[in-house]
């Protein structure tokens, strides 16, 4: 079964490959797969974004494709940045400045509850579609904390394990993440072929 993740991100590439491997399953990246060109996620929830993505590679390449697309809640900012995380300092912001915009809206606040979302979609060659949703609740930093993350990962703080997501293994994220537990509620579906199919 080849299944495209339609992704450029090197670190949700890491970690899907990580939590979707099994026997029989060829996985690909967008570049090993030939794709090519931009995929517009103009939609206004984590749910259309990733199916935007998912639906653009399996029309284009006529295979299975899954698509992840999260982000982070901060309930301080009234659920910002939300679908905007990889662009909330702007169109071509690094992590860095993403992760800098965010510790200077937040500073002063008090409450700093947050969450990180994951909606993990396939598209099917035929069209048809499963989707899985994943959340993990934390609290958000005044600093940095750890090191060999991605995105927000240094100053979001996941209180049962009193560790940043930066400062845990792989799999000790993947045990709790909101990615992790999305790809697991998606692998029931997928692998299962449990009736969630639309
Ligand atoms: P997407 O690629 O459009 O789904 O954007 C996701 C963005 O949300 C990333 O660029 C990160 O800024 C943030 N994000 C999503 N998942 C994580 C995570 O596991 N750790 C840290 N940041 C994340």
């Amino acid at each position: 079964m080849k299944i495209v993740l339609a992704t450029n991100n090197r670190h949700k590439v890491e970690e899907l490959t990580h939590l979707l491997a099994g026997e029989g399953r060829e996985i690909r990246t967008l570049a090993e797969s030939g794709f090519s060109g931009e995929i517009v996620e103009d939609g206004a929830t984590f749910e259309e974004n990733s199916y935007i993505k998912a639906r653009t590679v399996s029309e284009r390449l006529g295979c299975i494709a899954v698509a992840d697309d999260s982000g982070l809640e901060v309930d301080c900012l009234g659920g910002a940045p939300g679908v905007h995380s990889a662009r909330y300092a702007g169109e071509h912001a690094s992590d860095a400045e993403n992760l800098d915009k965010l510790l200077d809206a937040v500073c002063g606040k008090t409450d700093r509850r947050a969450r990180f979302v994951s909606v993990i979609t396939a598209v099917f060659p035929d069209g048809r579609r499963i989707t899985a949703r994943g959340e993990c609740e934390g609290k958000i930093l005044d600093e940095r904390r750890g090191s060999g993350s991605f995105g927000y990962d240094p100053v979001f703080y996941y209180e049962p394990l009193g560790k940043t997501f930066a400062e845990m293994t792989t799999e000790e994220k993947n045990a709790v993440s909101h990615r992790g537990k999305a790809v697991r509620r998606f692998a029931e579906m997928f692998f299962l072929d449990k009736p969630a199919r639309e």
